[in-house]
């Protein structure tokens, strides 16, 4: 017999997941299927999501050359049946309080920051880069993680040497790097580019540096289409972007400058959505989704 959710202690609720207790050196992480889009928790979820960023979080644990957190498999007999599918059994690990940020194209907070002073993140760069611009090379951009509500804040290397000190602050540079240009590389044989991405680290009760949270999945990283790519403009999302035409276009109704939340999204919007999530899933990890465990709820 499985395990009820009751059984466990809530610990956490983060914008879209769902942390709970197994026991001392275990946690139960949940992803839901709630979206998010220019900062807001829409109202109406995305059946399914959870199952496919977790499947996402599973496929690349397994094939990135690092240590991760997982402390059980999709099925493992911890997982209760009502979160079978979007839940992962992880070890307890004591976080690195850095998100560690790997870019290797230039938009969003970066290029904010580029404009502004031709660096990200103390990272010098190249004059004329434009929106979505390639960088020459992969950069490590790290925020220091802010209260809920609040934005990260992206901070230096030196400033995270301060935070960690200096030989975990190389450390976690060198991790991050590594292991974003081999998703990025997996992700460019399918066809899909990984602009940038985000790792959380934590040390596990042998002291061991591993990898936590969840990795690679649309609400860590920017995925873009490789064949609609094209510099100078903001990219479509792979998984958002019915989303965010719809909200921003006059049938919603919705004014984003204002700070009112968004409208429920209607039944063709979602299932579109739904669709791109499940899509990019399969091409990206070249599996199907309909051989994950769990089913929508
Ligand atoms: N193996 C682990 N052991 C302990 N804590 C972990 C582990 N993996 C991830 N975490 C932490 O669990 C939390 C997961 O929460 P979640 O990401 O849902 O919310 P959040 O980070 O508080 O907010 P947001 O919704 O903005 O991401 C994060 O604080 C993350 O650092
Ligand atoms: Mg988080």
């Amino acid at each position: 017999m499985r395990p009820q959710l009751s059984d466990y202690k809530h610990l956490s609720a983060g914008k879209v997941r769902e942390l709970y207790e197994i026991d001392d050196d275990t946690l139960l992480m949940v992803a839901t299927d709630r979206i998010s889009a220019y900062d807001w928790i829409l109202s109406t979820p995305v059946p399914d999501k959870g199952r496919v960023l977790t499947a996402m979080s599973f496929h690349f644990f397994d094939i990135i050359d690092f240590p991760n957190h997982l402390a059980g498999g999709p099925e493992d007999e911890r997982i209760p049946a009502e979160v079978l599918g979007r839940a992962m059994v992880c070890k307890k690990l004591d976080m690195v309080p850095v998100e560690c940020v790997a870019r290797g194209y230039l938009t969003g907070s970066g290029l904010i920051d580029y404009k502004a002073t031709q660096q990200v993140c103390g990272v010098d760069l190249p004059a004329g880069l434009v929106e979505s611009s390639q960088l020459p090379e992969p950069i490590f951009t790290p925020a220091a993680k802010a209260e809920l509500g609040e934005h990260d804040e992206n901070v230096s290397l030196a400033q995270v040497a301060d935070m960690v000190g200096k030989d975990l602050a190389e450390e976690l540079k060198a991790d991050t790097l590594k292991i974003y240009t081999q998703a990025a590389t997996v992700a460019k044989e399918r066809g899909i580019i990984l602009a940038d991405t985000k790792f959380e680290f934590g040390r596990d009760k042998d002291g061991t540096l591993v990898i936590g949270d969840e990795v690679l999945t649309p609400d860590s990283s920017r995925y873009w289409p490789a064949d609609e790519y094209c510099e100078g403009k903001v990219q479509p999302s792979v998984d958002k972007q019915y989303v965010r035409d719809w909200l921003t276009s006059p049938a919603s109704g919705w004014d984003r400058t204002s700070d009112t939340q968004p409208p429920a999204l209607p039944a063709d919007v979602i299932a579109a959505t739904r669709a791109r999530y499940i899509e990019a899933y399969e091409k990206i990890s070249g599996k199907s989704f309909a051989d994950w465990p769990g089913s929508a709820l």
